[in-house]
């Protein structure tokens, strides 16, 4: 019997380590991905190796990551519940997929995730696991185990002589945390009241809009089919313009985000969230769009895109309904090519210019100057008196409005 474990090497992973390899007699696989959470990989390793583990998987999958998860949702113009730019919601099915693929590798026949009951996690996780590899195990120590509070847990390392660094548990931050190269997400602690403002030190990608710089930073994005390719004429590899966009951003105090949201499993939950480079792209690819798609285009993404949203938030990304509408999305941008100008100021992210070979602005057409014919006003009046029909014909029947 042999695990795939996510371990972050981190305390609790190590405990789910342990506690696999007592509870099911298992050996355990570690896997560890560095997404751009901003974490050394290789303390990691030395942990695993200190465990006893045979099989350590690491690997850097931040370009993976950026070019076949962040970027297609961006392609959407994706946000659940009108504010949550989902960035840990759309890192769990890269890591669902490599958990699969290194079962396969290693003749596992099961996988191991340190996601509570209680949240949207293990969902992604085991949705995306199943659909990847219908027969396959899954063990949620969260949901088994009776360890739920700290001094528990800590008991549990003491009596398994699990390496513990009290130094870190000391400054151990009071939130839950996730990171990666789209976001950085505090939940629980102070900010379980959802009246409570988080305190400003919570924060770490960001400045506050306050203390952000008083002249603004102007940059230019190149877009192709819909994605960015260069910033300032200079071309990047997909994490690279992510990256860049986060220190732009949180150098503008762009991208700071608190609200209550939904969870898949029933429950509201506070959470705060930055993400500076997202705010910048999912702004900037309006723009874009703004010139290059057809209006009806344009109109029936946004109505679909509620429901692309909630498709990634619930754990659906490796599904034939997000696989059906990701098609449609990524035809819909052929035509977004071209570039965009933005602003960035003190937590704004305001465009103010656009271009493409590809527009359909048509400046002959719009000017409030002469436009010489190109457009004829008098077909208004006949475009207005048919769509007023209706309207007409209820009003001389009697129908009463308001
Ligand atoms: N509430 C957000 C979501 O569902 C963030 C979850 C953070 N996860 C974590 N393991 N700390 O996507
Ligand atoms: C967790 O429960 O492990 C984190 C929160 C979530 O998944 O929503």
């Amino acid at each position: 019997k042999k695990v795939v474990l996510a371990y972050s090497g981190g305390l609790d992973t190590s405990i789910i380590l342990k506690w696999l390899e007592d509870t099911y007699g298992c050996e355990v696989v570690t896997f560890t991905a560095d997404l751009g959470q901003g974490e050394e990989l290789e303390p990691a390793r030395a942990k695993a190796e200190q465990m006893g583990v045979k099989e350590i998987y690491i690997e850097d999958l931040r370009e993976e990551f950026v070019r076949d998860y962040v970027f297609p949702m961006f392609r959407a113009n994706t946000i659940y519940e009108g504010e949550y730019l989902l960035g840990t919601s759309i890192a769990r099915p890269l890591i669902a997929k490599r958990l699969v693929e290194i079962a396969n590798a290693t003749g596992a026949d099961a996988i191991s995730h340190g996601a509570t009951g209680k949240g949207n996690d293990q969902v992604r996780f085991e949705l995306g696991a199943y659909a990847l590899k219908p027969g396959v195990k899954v063990i949620a120590p969260w949901r088994e185990w009776d360890l739920l509070s700290r001094e528990k847990l800590m008991a549990y390392a003491k009596e398994h002589n699990i390496p513990v660094d009290f130094a870190k548990q000391g400054k151990k931050s009071p939130y839950s945390m996730d990171a990666n190269l789209l976001h950085i997400s505090y939940e629980g602690g102070l900010l379980e009241d959802p009246w409570a403002e988080p305190e400003e030190e919570m924060w770490r990608w960001s400045v506050s809009p306050e203390a952000a710089p008083d002249t603004p930073t102007y940059i230019d994005l190149t877009y192709e089919k819909g994605d960015i390719v260069a910033i300032d004429g200079e071309r990047l590899k997909p994490h690279e313009v992510l990256e860049k966009l986060n220190k732009l951003g949180g150098a503008n105090g762009i991208g700071r985000l608190d609200i209550v949201e939904n969870r898949y499993v029933g429950m509201k939950s506070r959470g705060a969230y930055e993400t500076p480079g997202g705010t910048i792209m999912l702004k900037a690819h309006r723009a874009i769009e703004s010139i290059t798609l057809d209006r009806e285009v344009a109109h029936l993404k946004d109505e679909l895109m509620p429901r692309y949203a909630e498709m990634i938030y619930n754990g659906y990304w490796w599904s034939p309904e997000r696989q059906l509408l990701q098609n449609m999305i990524d035809e819909s941008q052929e035509v977004v090519n071209g570039k965009v100008r933005v602003k960035l100021y003190k937590g704004n992210v305001i465009p103010v210019g656009r271009a493409s070979e590809d527009t359909l602005f048509d400046e002959n057409i719009a000017t409030f100057e002469d436009d010489a014919g190109a457009y004829d006003q008098k077909d208004a009046a006949g475009f207005i008196k048919l769509n007023a029909l209706r309207l007409r014909i209820a009003a001389q029947k009697g129908r009463k409005l308001g």
